[in-house]
């Protein structure tokens, strides 16, 4: 086989077959096929799209290039869940905790933030010594004992992804629904995980910014999951403006824990229970939504998610007394406010802008191998829909440079926040997908 005609199939608007599909992976894997043919096939990929057999096919042979974690010993239906990314999603640190407090294993393998969105990973190195590299044996017996544990991909999890990512990044075919969906399939089925439950956010700060394109990647990462025997859903929740009050890793860490204690901020308290109770559901502890909704509720009203957040980072080696002391993690210098400049109704936030005025402060990546600043973020008093009056503060900046060094920040936040005489606040979740 050669690799110009798989090219030349795709780019003509040809199915390509199983052999096809896995010459290509292999290539990949072993170094045969060369950068330019990769990128090459990836563009025409992106513009002809792929077939629901093709997606299911490229995933298999993407996860079958490297490791299958095997889960097995541990009791239980096992579920994770993943976000496609956004700016202020913190959503995995305490939905873990919470459906781990109803007995339902949850090993979760996370990982880092780039450009706009942060990264699970990320916002634990927060908190001092947690470490989020650990042996696939350590990982099992902590799932075992205490219900949860959250973890970097461990060895070697779908190489071919790994490559194939690197060259989506540098040759604008990031955003392919057909590539998005194999990729996060390929390696959540090497996690070994047994029911899924998959939040796909729509609007500026997500990858999809229309309803349609999410449905249809939702769509196309549920026939995936099913179609490989994984017990799977998604739903469709917003990403236009900043999930909860604060984004920087410390700050979504210490609204994580707040939510574990009872004082979550409402959008980010719904989303958790309404996932969280999918995932109760896929974990067959509760017949009825409701049900599982009540389930979890009481976990944070009687303690025991917060229990299991202090169990699993005192397992991983943490600090847990983070859990009563915020200010054991990194602090910024500087508390800068931003005060609204006239009277009104909060009608934007821009996500995708105030993810990046957050990196700019130091709290994200703009290439893979910066380093972070745990202390810094932006904390948001005020979200759409809120009232608002003149000289009232919309925001705090925590900073490690004076605010004369962060003016050009300032600006861009105030760019990305829009008062107006009415608005309402955005829906929470648009769509389930099952
Ligand atoms: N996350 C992934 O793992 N892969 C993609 O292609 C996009 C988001």
């Amino acid at each position: 086989m050669r690799m110009i005609d798989v090219i030349d199939h795709k780019r003509n608007g040809g199915e390509l077959t199983d052999e096809e599909i896995q010459f290509f992976v292999d290539g990949v894997v072993n170094g045969t096929i060369p950068d330019y043919q990769i990128s090459a096939l990836l563009m025409a990929i992106y513009f002809q799209n792929m077939t629901k057999e093709e997606r299911a096919s490229l995933t298999i042979k993407m996860m079958e290039s490297g490791e299958h974690l095997d889960l097995s010993e541990i009791p239980g239906i096992k579920v994770d869940k993943h976000s496609t990314g956004g700016v202020g999603d913190k959503v995995s640190l305490p939905l873990a905790a919470v459906v781990a407090a109803v007995g339902i294993p949850v090993p979760m393998i996370s990982g880092r933030g780039l450009g706009h969105t942060g990264g699970t990973l990320d916002k634990l190195e927060a908190i001092p010594g947690y470490q989020i590299e650990i042996s696939e044996k350590d990982f099992i017996s902590q799932v075992k004992d205490e219900k949860l544990a959250i973890i970097g991909a461990t060895g070697d999890i779908a190489p071919a992804d790994k490559k194939i990512y690197s060259l989506r990044d540098v040759t604008d075919t990031v955003d392919s629904i057909a590539l998005i969906a194999s990729s996060i399939m390929s390696k959540k089925i090497a996690s070994g995980t047994d029911a899924l439950v998959i939040d796909v956010k729509t609007g500026s700060g997500a990858f999809m910014k229309t309803l349609e394109d999410s449905t249809e990647l939702a769509e196309a990462l549920v026939d995936i999951g099913k179609g490989v025997g994984m017990k799977c859903m998604a739903l469709i929740s917003d990403m236009n403006q900043p999930l909860g009050n604060k984004i920087g890793n410390a700050l979504e860490i210490e609204e994580s824990i707040d939510l574990l204690k009872g004082k979550g901020p409402k959008d980010l308290v719904d989303l958790v229970l309404t996932l969280g109770s999918y995932m109760v559901l896929l974990g067959e502890k509760a017949k009825t939504f409701d049900e599982a909704k009540q389930m979890l509720e009481k976990t944070i009203a009687d303690g025991s998610a917060l229990d299991r957040f202090k169990a699993m980072i005192k397992a991983q080696g943490g600090d847990e007394r983070v859990i009563e002391d915020y200010t054991i993690m990194p602090q910024a210098k500087y508390k800068i406010e931003l005060p609204a400049k006239e009277a009104g109704v909060v009608a934007k936030i821009t996500a995708d802008e105030i993810g990046i005025a957050s990196m700019l402060l130091g709290g994200g990546r703009q290439k893979a191998s910066d380093k972070l600043d745990y202390a810094v973020g932006i904390e948001l008093h005020k979200k759409i829909g809120d009232a608002v009056q003149a000289g009232e503060s919309l925001m705090t900046i925590y900073a490690n440079q004076p605010e004369a060094e962060i003016e050009s920040i300032k600006d861009l936040i105030y760019q990305n926040v829009e008062i107006a005489e009415t608005a309402t606040a955005p829906k929470m979740i648009y769509k389930i997908i099952d």
